[in-house]
């Protein structure tokens, strides 16, 4: 099969389990989305070893999940009132995806950049710019007859694209410096040695963390490029997966009102804490359901020698064909249909009174092979936990605080766009929202 012109393999599900065994550096799905995209044209060697990047994510995001969920409701509500406006007691149509990916990509900015740039509009546009033009460099490159100079000439074609990169790192890069500044000068202010102390939480606190140089002896340059590509990493996806959400409400708005009634119950109890977002085991399922019908994703791989002896020469591009798995009759009731509390029901009780998700097979973020949203195995997504807050957190708002609505009665799902086996939700579909009355917090 062929994806961003280039070759790959589609191999039969036996060999997914291949991926949790494989070795991370010679399977690597950043350097194949690197090669897809062409972006050595742009960020350089990043992604032929990116390993403080995802470092970045696991240690320094993940193990900060419970304090960044209550900031993550205050920036949603500043978020949401940006995009929506605060006069909103009528109906007021929004086009779905510049509003929710609007809205995310202002979250993203607080932790992904960084503390001090938050709520800046200019860098906010920079790096909605920048991320755009990634996917729109590598799209112009694909598709132009280029032949075996494709490489060659990816270069001068990402001339723009580089442009808006070095607009964001203008930005970027003289904080970066000042914070390396701070990092080697107070080593307080270092996580290793406090990790309970809020500090920055954000993007260069967590690269400096998970860089094993000295932070003095750090590149700045190469430090800011990583967090501009784990902030692409971070925005556009979860964005997607909120709109797709939003949309499947108001296909069935028979899962609204107890979609609400969970969230209300766990804030009321709750607050908007970890404990809340832990506590939504019906919205949790939804997002699952619609991942299951709807995913944005069906590449992974590379090369390696499988479970049975089969030796793939290195090079090889390996893909495997979701779809049949998401929607395997073997593995589910009516796989067709959209059952929206199937995984709650799913849950063993055990699952259900713990409200964890590690280890209970019912979860959004669990990985298997009938879970392929976030992808499986070694390289299998390291920010689904946050991206599943913040989607929670977002649409919990967004339906506590607002009335939703298609813009004109439909009774089809607006179709999604699909590029090269990437599926994006519906780019034109207008939404309306009206502000409800306040709900009240415990
Ligand atoms: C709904 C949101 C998201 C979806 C659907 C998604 C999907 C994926 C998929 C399918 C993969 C490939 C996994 C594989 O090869 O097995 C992946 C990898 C990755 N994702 Fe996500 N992702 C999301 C959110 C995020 C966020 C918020 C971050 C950053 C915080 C992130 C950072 C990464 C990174 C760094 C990798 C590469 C991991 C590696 O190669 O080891 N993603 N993601």
């Amino acid at each position: 099969m062929r994806w961003w012109a280039m070759d790959y393999l589609v191999l039969s599900p036996e060999y997914l389990p291949d991926l949790k065994t494989a070795d991370a550096e010679n399977v690597s799905f950043l350097q194949n989305l690197s090669d897809a995209l062409h972006m050595e044209a742009s960020a350089g060697i990043i992604y032929h070893s990116p390993d403080r990047m995802i470092q970045t994510i696991k240690k320094g995001l993940n193990s900060h999940l419970a304090q960044i969920t209550p900031l993550l409701a205050e920036e949603a509500d500043f978020a949401l009132m940006f995009e929506i406006g605060e006069d909103s007691n009528g109906w007021k149509e929004f086009n779905a995806t510049k509003l929710l990916f609007g809205a995310t990509y202002r979250i993203a900015c607080r932790f992904f950049i960084a503390k001090e740039l938050s709520g800046d509009e200019k860098l906010i546009k920079t790096l909605t710019a920048f991320t755009e033009s990634i996917f729109i460099n590598g799209l112009i490159i694909k598709m132009l007859p280029l032949g075996p100079i494709r490489g060659i000439l990816a270069w001068p074609i990402s001339f723009f694209h580089r442009r808006k990169m070095e607009a964001a790192l203008e930005r970027l890069q003289p904080l970066v410096e000042r914070r390396i500044s701070l990092f080697a000068a107070d080593d307080s202010s270092s996580m290793k040695k406090s990790p309970n102390t809020e500090h920055f939480l954000d993007a260069i606190d967590w690269i400096l963390t998970a860089s094993s140089a000295q932070p003095t002896q750090q590149d700045s340059r190469i430090l800011a490029i990583e967090i501009l590509h784990n902030f692409w990493a971070s925005s556009g996806s979860p964005s997607a997966l909120l709109t797709q959400i939003v949309f499947q409400v108001l296909m069935f708005p028979m899962y609204l009102d107890p979609l609400r009634k969970e969230v209300q119950d766990a804030v009321s109890k709750y607050g908007w804490t970890e404990k809340a977002v832990q506590s939504l085991p019906l919205l949790d399922s939804f997002i699952r359901e619609t991942n299951r019908l709807y995913p944005s994703f069906s590449v992974k791989g590379e090369p390696w020698r499988l479970h049975d002896g089969l030796v793939l020469p290195v090079g090889t591009r390996c893909i495997w064909a979701a779809d049949p798995l998401l929607r395997n009759p073997k593995a589910f009731v009516d796989p067709l249909v959209f059952d929206g509390f199937r995984f709650a029901r799913l849950a063993t009780d055990d699952e259900k009174r713990e409200g964890k998700e590690d280890g209970n097979s019912s979860a959004a973020s669990f990985l298997s092979p009938t879970n392929l949203a976030f992808g499986y195995g070694r390289h299998a997504c390291p920010g689904r936990f946050y991206a599943l807050r913040k989607v929670k957190v977002l649409f919990g708002k967004l339906i506590l605080g607002y009335d939703i609505e298609w813009d004109t009665p439909r009774t089809e799902r607006p179709s999604p766009v699909s590029v090269e086996a990437q599926f994006a939700p519906n780019l034109w579909q207008k939404i309306r929202l009206r502000r409800r009355p306040v709900p009240t917090e415990g």
